[in-house]
């Protein structure tokens, strides 16, 4: 949440269009507003503006600026509303700071600081940082003495870049919790992932929890939190940590459900598991959270039947604040998409530190990600960048790697999943009239059902999160044999119930809570098979014969074209959904 970018141009070049082609790759991070600042001649121009980037580079052909090096920010909201007071980077008369994440102790500092006569123009906990190191200077302090007492002061998470007016061509970064990479190349510049800076460096490093940057064109330096230099490794920048635009598509959404086949067959060609991964293991934790804990929720009625292994699915936000029970020989499955979610790293933290012999694996899709770093053990989606917000081939790929562990000792299971790819893209090839008329129809609804069995429940869930958190129509997921318990009351004329049910042996179950559907509502349509179909007599969209087990991969597909078509009809913003961003990185 929020997007942080530092560039500084090699030979003097003006880096305002570096800054803003940054800002567009981490626009997904936050898009409440956006900000930059250049240092030229010793004083550091700032423009800002609300809402989208858009906004900001309408501002900048108004009054255009330029500088050697300069910040730039896009920001999720956290303290203050999205304003332009509140707007990133923040600016004292000899600095310019931009964060993303939460400085926990600011009110003490804020008070301290107002005493002191400093006058806060903002309502943002940032605004402190920049404050802070503006009072150590005139204190005497230089830059770099002003920001280590920073850092040692300030509590809570963070990634900053700081640049000073009396100090031309060195930005000053540091990290804790929220994700930084630092890029050498033509020019030095540091983001909030690699993808930011790709197009100005060659390589990058990842700055670890409690580490600080002073980065220049003459030689970065980098520090431990005791403040001893260190050398950090470096990666080269490869297509997968980049995003490679929308291509030919209007949206990121569509492009990244067209792209899942592909997501698939990379991930079951990236991940062979055997069955030795499960040796001593006696249960199986999943930490998640969003989608990603609705993949962990198929996982169990995978690893239950065909691993015979307790599993247990854990909202990893609530997780460390229940006092869990951790047990010995547990095998914990973090699964993330951008392995960047506080709240699972948190969960994982927190077993970690039980000392029980737990084995501490993520699923994730980012490369040396923070939650990737974590893990003891890392099986990658070999989904490639998702843009976005609301995830689509990344749960697929998750669902894909889950399945591999699952039928890890089942040869005919195994066969079935090398069989996805095909059956995924007959499957978009197929359905795509039929979702563009039930989209017409569903626009109209204010509330929408979404009723799953079985591995079918957490599809039923994630289809309605996927039309709730794009589309902005309230939708419910439900087990179906759950609806006579209370929910039922909501069926009336104008509710409609989307039914997923293949044929399988639940089939006769569904069927029977479909038909009380129908005794109630008007508007009920079911995804199902071939041989299913025939046995409805209310509208049905018929899908390819799939093994049963692996109808959660497949019947998440028409879900997701269902709410981007929804929402593309509804004229709203697929990519960037309101009050959302890609990465939580805030509890
Ligand atoms: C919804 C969505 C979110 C994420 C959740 C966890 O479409 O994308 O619910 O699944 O924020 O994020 P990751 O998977 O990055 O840990």
């Amino acid at each position: 949440m929020c997007g942080i970018i530092g560039i500084i141009g090699r030979d003097g070049q003006d880096i305002v269009s570096n800054i803003l082609q940054g800002l567009e790759k981490l626009e997904y991070r936050g898009y409440d507003s956006a900000g930059i600042a250049v240092w030229k001649n010793e004083s550091i121009h700032r423009v800002r503006a609300v809402g989208k980037l858009c906004n900001l580079q309408d501002k900048l052909k108004k009054t255009p600026i330029n500088g050697e090096m300069g910040i730039g920010h896009t920001r999720w909201a956290t303290h203050g509303k999205p304003t332009e007071e509140n707007a990133h980077p923040m600016m004292t008369k000899d600095i310019a700071l931009v964060h993303n994440g939460i400085i926990e102790n600011y009110e003490v500092f804020k008070n301290e600081l107002i005493r002191q006569g400093y006058q806060f123009t903002s309502q943002t906990d940032t605004e402190v940082a920049a404050f802070y190191l503006q009072a150590e200077l005139d204190k005497g302090a230089n830059p770099r003495e002003a920001f280590r007492k920073m850092l040692c002061d300030m509590r809570g998470t963070y990634a900053f870049v700081a640049m000073f007016r009396s100090l031309p061509g060195i930005l000053f970064c540091a990290k804790n919790k929220s994700p930084i990479a630092v890029g050498f190349g033509e020019n030095m510049c540091v983001g909030s992932d690699a993808s930011s800076i790709s197009s100005c460096c060659d390589e990058i490093t990842y700055l670890n929890d409690g580490e600080y940057a002073e980065i220049s064109k003459d030689g970065s330096v980098f520090f431990d939190k005791f403040f001893n230099e260190i050398q950090k490794d470096r990666i080269k920048v490869t297509s997968d940590l980049v995003n490679s635009g929308k291509g030919t598509y209007d949206h990121y959404m569509l492009k990244e459900i067209m792209e899942q086949p592909s997501a698939i067959r990379k991930t079951i060609q990236a991940n062979k598991i055997s069955k030795d991964f499960l040796g001593g293991v006696s249960r199986i934790l999943i930490l998640a959270c969003g989608t990603s804990y609705h993949a962990g929720l198929v996982a169990r009625y995978w690893y239950e039947k065909y691993l015979k292994i307790p599993t247990i699915v854990e909202i990893a936000s609530e997780y460390r604040y229940r006092c869990p029970v951790i047990e010995d020989n547990t095998l914990v499955l973090a699964i993330t998409q951008s392995g960047e979610t506080i709240d699972t790293l948190e969960a994982m933290e927190y077993v970690k530190k039980s000392n029980k012999t737990c084995k501490v694996a993520a699923i994730a899709n980012v490369k040396n990600s923070a939650i990737s770093r974590l893990a003891d053990f890392v099986f990658y989606t070999e989904a490639g960048v998702e843009i976005g917000v609301a995830s689509t081939k990344a749960f697929t790929a998750q669902l894909t790697v889950l399945a591999l562990l699952a039928f890890c000792d089942r040869p005919d299971l195994m066969a079935q999943i090398m069989s996805l790819p095909s059956v995924c893209d007959e499957t978009l090839e197929l359905l795509s009239a039929e979702i563009d008329a039930l989209a017409e129809e569903l626009q109209e609804a204010s509330s929408a059902i979404y009723l799953g069995r079985g591995n079918l429940y957490p599809i039923a869930l994630e289809g309605a999160l996927k039309l709730k958190e794009i589309s902005y129509i309230h939708a419910e997921g439900l087990a179906s044999g759950e609806m006579k318990h209370g929910p039922i009351a909501l069926i009336d004329d104008k509710m409609p119930v989307i039914c997923l049910c293949p044929s399988g042996k639940i089939f006769d179950k569904m069927f029977s809570n479909i038909q009380i559907a129908k005794a109630r509502g008007q508007s009920i349509v079911v995804f199902t098979d071939e041989a299913g179909a025939v046995q409805f007599d209310c509208r049905t969209i018929v899908l390819p014969e799939i093994h049963e087990e692996l109808a959660p991969i497949l019947y998440s597909i028409p879900l997701q074209l269902l709410a981007y078509k929804v929402t593309v009809l509804k004229g709203e913003d697929v990519d960037k959904p309101r009050n959302l961003a890609k990465s939580v990185t805030v509890e």
